[in-house]
């Protein structure tokens, strides 16, 4: 949410800064800009409101220099207009600043000191860099002033701010929102995600809450805001440039889809070894044994994710799991079991609402696994454990493989867990086989796309509103499929359990609204049929995706065999691939949907 670019000692600077923030743009796209300065007292700003490519055309040949910063941004506070993009300036144009993130005492700090500033946003970024400028004029160095201004602002944020008196260094703070220091040669950079210079370099430097950078051209120092040193050693990141590339895809989604069977068979080489043994950490296992609930924390489709892991863990391992929305969860937190394990579920390991609730967890002292698809993010960082996605890079705003990725690890791990429990259920549930039908089932489903767009455009592409329903595991199933829809074609479109409509919802069927009923959960199937038959009575059109054990003649598309327990694995495969079409044929922004960001940073 919100991208942050930034480069000193490099002659390519302005190049750097838009090719770094056309990498972030999935963060966020309502406007962009940046602050490049020649070190020589000649200095840009250049601002546009909507996509990088705007901002890119907008930049002229002379914006050269040798420091600079940029920002991609997706509006918190103040619309998405010029004025409100980033970087923000201070009245007097000495100091200019990007943020990422939230500030919660904007208003207080603009009453208490900054009475008689004159402001050009409505931003609470704004307040921090006039804030910054009122302490310098009130005899502080540029250092001493971003310090000062740092130890007032409470919120969130990663900020990096050039000082125009002193172009040699670029400041840079963070608390809460994801900030790294990458290391070039004969030069260095900021990004608030490595994927943006990772054409730069590949040694990154993490920077941790409350702490301050000093960024110059050939140094990195690191300090406490009272100004203790720190010593921190780089990492690299083994990540290639051209796993970012969309390749020969219009959209990274489709890609992403794509990408699902292989990342299926990653998932099972790098946990299920051949000897039958799987690779999870035993300490990690020897916590969870002790464990009495797990408590899965998560957002959007992680948390759809982590509905569908709930069964898993239950019926694998054996026990108790409640799956919570961090948004909701770290605010008004039940009574806690008495051995209680926490799992965050997060594609991007960066999710604000779920990292608050990982702080509490680790105030009250309890042990927890980050499951992520960035190693090194915040939330993994932070956990007692991680284990990794191994989905590669996902770009597209809309969530595909990290969903079925995360499916697939819940199930190494509850098998994991169920073994080292030495569970009669746990032996009969043979993870490598599932996983190796999950990667040739999905493969089944993404060689119908034809079959899927056709069905698509006869029947839901015009529609305003659409519903999908289905029972136990497919009623998880269906919370994602219909987010998915309504993310990318704006289409309307809620999961129902499917024994729920007649309770009320199905007053909204009329002729002709798209009805699409899932039947994988062998429990259910029969009820569920019997509410296809009522949404038919009313109209609907009903597509059937149904499992090939369940399937009766003139359903639409039939799900290949595996287990039922991890089955959304596949079967959310064709309602991605509904989404994607619905999306592609209404001439939506497929990738990136509007009003939403990929990593949400702000609570
Ligand atoms: C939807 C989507 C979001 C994310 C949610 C959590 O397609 O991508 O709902 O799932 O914002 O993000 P992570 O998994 O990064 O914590």
């Amino acid at each position: 949410m919100c991208g942050i670019v930034g480069v000193i000692g490099n002659n390519k600077t302005t190049d750097i800064l838009l090719n770094g923030l056309e990498k972030l743009e999935y963060r966020g796209y309502d406007s962009a800009g940046i602050y490049v300065n020649n070190q020589n007292g000649k200095d840009f700003l250049v601002k546009e409101v909507g996509k990088i490519s705007k901002l890119e055309n907008a930049v002229t040949e002379d914006v050269q220099g040798l420091v600079g910063i940029g920002h991609t941004r997706w509006a918190t506070h103040g619309t998405p207009t010029i004025e409100n993009a980033h970087p923000h300036f201070s009245e007097d144009n000495r100091f200019y600043l990007v943020h990422n993130g939230v500030l919660t005492n904007f208003e207080e700090l603009k009453t208490k000191y900054l009475g008689d500033v004159n402001f050009s946003s409505q931003t609470d970024t704004e307040v921090a860099v006039q804030l910054v400028d009122h302490f310098a004029k009130n005899g502080l160095d540029g250092e001493a002033a971003f310090r000062k201004a740092l130890s007032l602002i409470e919120g969130s944020y990663a900020f990096a701010m050039v000082d125009k008196e002193q172009p040699d260094r670029i400041f840079v703070a963070k608390n809460k929102s994801p900030l790294l220091i990458g290391l070039g040669d004969g030069f260095n950079v900021i990004c608030s995600d490595a994927m943006a210079m990772l054409d730069q370099t590949h040694q990154f430097v993490e920077i941790e809450d409350g702490e301050v950078v000093i960024l110059k051209k050939g140094s990195v120092e690191i300090s406490k805001l009272d100004g203790t040193p720190v010593k921190r050693d780089s990492y690299t990141v083994d990540l290639d440039a051209s796993d970012i590339s969309k390749g020969t895809y219009e959209h990274y989604m489709l890609k992403e889809i794509d990408e699902q069977p292989n990342v299926m068979r990653k998932i099972s080489q790098n946990y299920l070894k051949t000897d039958g043994s799987i690779d999870v950490e035993p300490a990690l296992l020897e916590e969870m044994k002790k464990a009495d609930r797990l408590y899965i924390v998560a957002a959007g489709t992680s948390y759809h994710a982590g509905l569908v892991g709930q069964n898993i863990f239950e019926q694998v391992a054996d026990i108790p799991v409640d799956v919570e929305l961090g948004s909701e969860f770290g605010y008004h937190m039940p009574k806690l079991s008495k051995h209680p394990f926490f799992i965050f579920l997060s594609q991007s390991g960066e999710t604000a609402d779920s990292r608050q609730v990982l702080v509490k967890v680790n105030e009250l002292k309890l042990p927890s696994l980050t499951i992520t698809n960035v190693p090194n993010s915040t939330l993994s960082r932070e956990a007692t454990f991680t284990m990794e996605l191994l989905a590669g890079p996902e770009i597209a705003v809309a969530s595909t493989k990290a969903y079925t990725a995360q499916i697939a690890v819940e199930a190494v791990l509850a098998k994991a867990l169920g073994m080292a429990k030495n569970l009669e259920d746990a032996k009969k549930f043979d993870v490598k086989k599932q996983l190796a039908l999950a990667a040739n089932g999905i493969q089944t489903i993404v060689d119908e796309k034809a079959a899927i767009k056709k069905l698509t455009a006869e029947f839901l592409t015009d529609q305003k509103d659409a519903f999908y329903i289905g029972r136990g595991i497919d009623y998880a199933l269906s919370l994602e499929a219909a987010l998915k829809l309504k993310e990318i074609s704006y289409i309307h479109a809620e999961g129902f359990a499917a024994g729920e409509l007649k309770h009320g919802t199905i007053a909204l069927i009329e002729q002709n609204t798209p009805v699409i009923a899932y039947v994988n959960d062998g429990v259910g199937a029969s009820h569920t049929r019997g509410n296809i038959q009522e949404v038919k009575a009313r109209g609907a059109h009903v597509l059937v995706i149904a499992s090939q054990k369940y399937a009766e003649a003139g359903d639409q598309i039939i799900i290949p065999e595996i287990d039922e327990l991890i089955s959304p694995i596949i079967s959310v495969v064709p309602a991605q691939l509904i989404a994607y079409y619905a999306s592609l044929a209404r001439g939506n922004d497929v990738d990136k949907p509007r009003n939403l960001a990929k990593s949400v940073t702000v609570e």
